[in-house]
């Protein structure tokens, strides 16, 4: 890679494919979620080094509370897991943790964890991780739309002052720019409820590799065709302005 290529300054990645890693493998679909951990640590450690400023992951999306209860379990497990043990190493390697999505059906060990790991990361600025947990796009609207809906009835708001940008302040990604490149590892052409305000004019890019092999490399594979497109935002290129 050439140090002049244009990066991407938020990656959104929907990590996707632990189960049919592990089926490969002949493992238990546990098995390719922890694998899936390992390598979401060394994305954030590779996405670091590279000068990106924030990361944002797709880790449990509001419609997985519809596997079955064992691997819901697991999840849920590996997630307490991490909170207790990886946030000391985030933190010193200087990154701001913050988790999105709805946090009520976590139970209070899971919720005061989450809580933790943001207060101690809250000063670092070397990566921005956003962790999205319980996380819908279609609730996070609905949400938004509820929360404008109070202030209107409380009379602190009034209908036509509901800009774009007000919105998107209601949203759980409040403050953080729009991505720039959405990854999807795993095969799979589609967003299943991710961040779908926010991709509105996000580069999309499809891997077959499932989660637990993507590492540096396909990384770099990324960053490479990301700086290979042209980015219009309903304009006319450059040149063409002239
Ligand atoms: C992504 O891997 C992890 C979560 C959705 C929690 P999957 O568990 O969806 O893996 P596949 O898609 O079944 O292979
Ligand atoms: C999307 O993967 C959610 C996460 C990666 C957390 P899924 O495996 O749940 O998505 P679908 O079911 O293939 O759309
Ligand atoms: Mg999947």
């Amino acid at each position: 890679m050439t140090e002049s290529m244009v990066r991407p300054s938020h990656i959104a990645i929907v990590m996707d494919g632990n189960g049919r890693w592990a089926e490969q493998q002949g493992q238990p679909r546990s098995q390719g979620h922890q694998a899936g951990s390992d390598a979401l640590k060394r994305t954030v450690e590779a996405v670091g080094k590279r000068g990106i400023s924030t990361l944002t992951v797709y880790a449990f999306s509001s419609e997985n509370w519809q596997r079955p209860s064992v691997e819901v379990k697991h999840l849920l497990e590996l997630f307490l897991n991490a909170l207790n043990r990886d946030v000391a190493e985030l933190d010193e390697n200087n990154v701001c943790l913050r988790f999105i999505g709805n946090r009520s059906a976590f139970n209070a060990a899971i919720r005061d964890g989450m809580r933790r790991a943001e207060a101690k990361t809250r000063e670092n600025d070397g990566l921005f991780l956003n962790v999205a947990v319980n996380y819908g796009g279609h609730a996070e609207i609905v949400e938004a739309v509820q929360q404008l809906g109070h202030e209107i009835t409380q009379g602190v708001l009034r209908p036509e002052q509901i800009t774009e940008a007000l919105f998107e302040d209601r949203l759980y990604t409040r403050g953080l720019p729009a991505p720039d490149l959405l990854i999807r590892t795993g095969g799979e052409q589609r967003l299943s409820n991710f961040l779908l305000w926010q991709l509105a004019y996000t580069e999309l890019y499809f891997t077959d590799t499932l989660w637990p092999d993507f590492d540096e490399q396909h990384l770099d594979i990324a960053l490479a065709d990301f700086a290979k497109r042209q980015r219009r935002f309903g304009t006319l290129p450059q040149a063409e302005h002239a």
